[in-house]
């Protein structure tokens, strides 16, 4: 009989995302292009919750790459709340973007309506929907926790008598997504906003509460999930969804440069590199930027064939407007 006492088994402790070193920044990669007829940059982020670090990088990556306005898709804490989360997790970090850009932000469902949301976060008008405008473009934040046919009968009105050249929706539950939640995706932003945004033709959707980057286009309109702003990353390609193109298990932040005559978006990571894109152009569709090292970085190296990758065959989608 073996009496020997048994190895204790240490447990190991993973370390959460924000405990991790980051990489470096690449500030050239960041730079504003220097085409001549660039009008204004914007970034997009959302998801940073309790990724404080991360948040932080996210935060100086946007400074240096020149954004004069910011959309977050919501989601700025933990437990909204806990009024303390709101300085720790928000104010503080964001801090700079807050005091620097125009910084448009939707709330997501962490978030729970606090009275610190329209404090901090200040939405235009005071109200969690609104439209904003900056340059050509009209930016349609819509809260996606409460009162959606309410503001899917407000878009039916606005949508239509909005002239800018651009419009941008964002709003936190992606109604599609391989991550989460069952069937894949948000269903009451699919059935109360997606038929208005495909009515009157919205040029271009973010979205987050999923915590990573995946794109789908759906009837011409390309649809951007950049929840990726700091919380425990979320495994894509758990779930159908049939308008899918791409998604990547990192974290994440999207910057989108106005030009007169399209959009160009790109999806960075922690270093400020893009990994993704896309150009948006009113007459000739949506076009995707080759990008040849998308993923020199991430939290998790990719898994040939697994979670990391659902590379889809590159193609130009054409846009149908009817
Ligand atoms: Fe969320």
């Amino acid at each position: 009989m073996n009496n020997r006492p048994r190895p204790v088994r240490k447990k190991l402790q993973r370390k959460k995302a924000w405990e991790r070193p980051l990489p470096p920044i690449e500030t050239e990669a960041l730079a504003l292009p220097e085409d001549s007829d660039i009008l204004f940059r914007f970034a997009v982020y959302g998801d940073n919750q309790r990724g404080v670090p991360i948040h932080r990088r996210v935060v100086e990556d946007i400074l240096l790459s020149g954004a004069e306005v910011v959309l977050h898709v919501g989601d700025y804490v933990q437990d909204g709340l806990k009024s303390e989360q709101w300085d720790l997790q928000f104010g503080e970090p964001a801090g700079p973007l807050l005091e620097n850009t125009v910084f448009l932000g939707v709330p997501g469902n962490h978030d729970k309506n606090s009275h610190r949301y329209y404090e901090i976060v200040a939405p235009p008008g005071g109200n969690s929907w609104f439209k904003a405008v900056y340059g050509p473009a009209a930016f349609f934040g819509l809260d996606s926790t409460r009162e959606l046919a309410r503001q899917a009968d407000w878009l039916r009105k606005e949508l239509p008598i909005s002239e800018e050249k651009w419009k941008i929706a964002f709003f936190h539950e992606a109604p599609y997504s391989t991550s989460w939640p069952w069937p894949g995706g948000s269903l009451k932003t699919r059935q109360h906003f997606l038929p208005v945004l495909e009515e009157f033709g919205v040029d271009l959707v973010f979205a987050g509460h999923i915590h990573n980057y995946e794109r789908f286009h759906k009837e011409g309109i390309p649809y951007i999930i950049t929840g990726g702003g700091g919380d425990t990353l979320s495994k894509p390609n758990q779930l159908p969804n049939p308008h899918m193109i791409q998604s990547a298990r990192l974290h994440n932040f999207c910057t989108a440069d106005i030009y007169p005559d399209r959009i160009e978006v790109l999806a960075r990571d922690l270093r400020g590199v893009p990994f993704d894109g896309i150009t948006l152009e009113k007459e000739n569709g949506i076009h995707e930027v080759e990008i040849e090292d998308r993923r020199s970085y991430t939290d998790s190296p990719p898994i040939p064939g697994k979670e990391n990758s659902s590379r889809q065959p590159p193609r130009k989608t054409a846009r149908q407007r009817t």
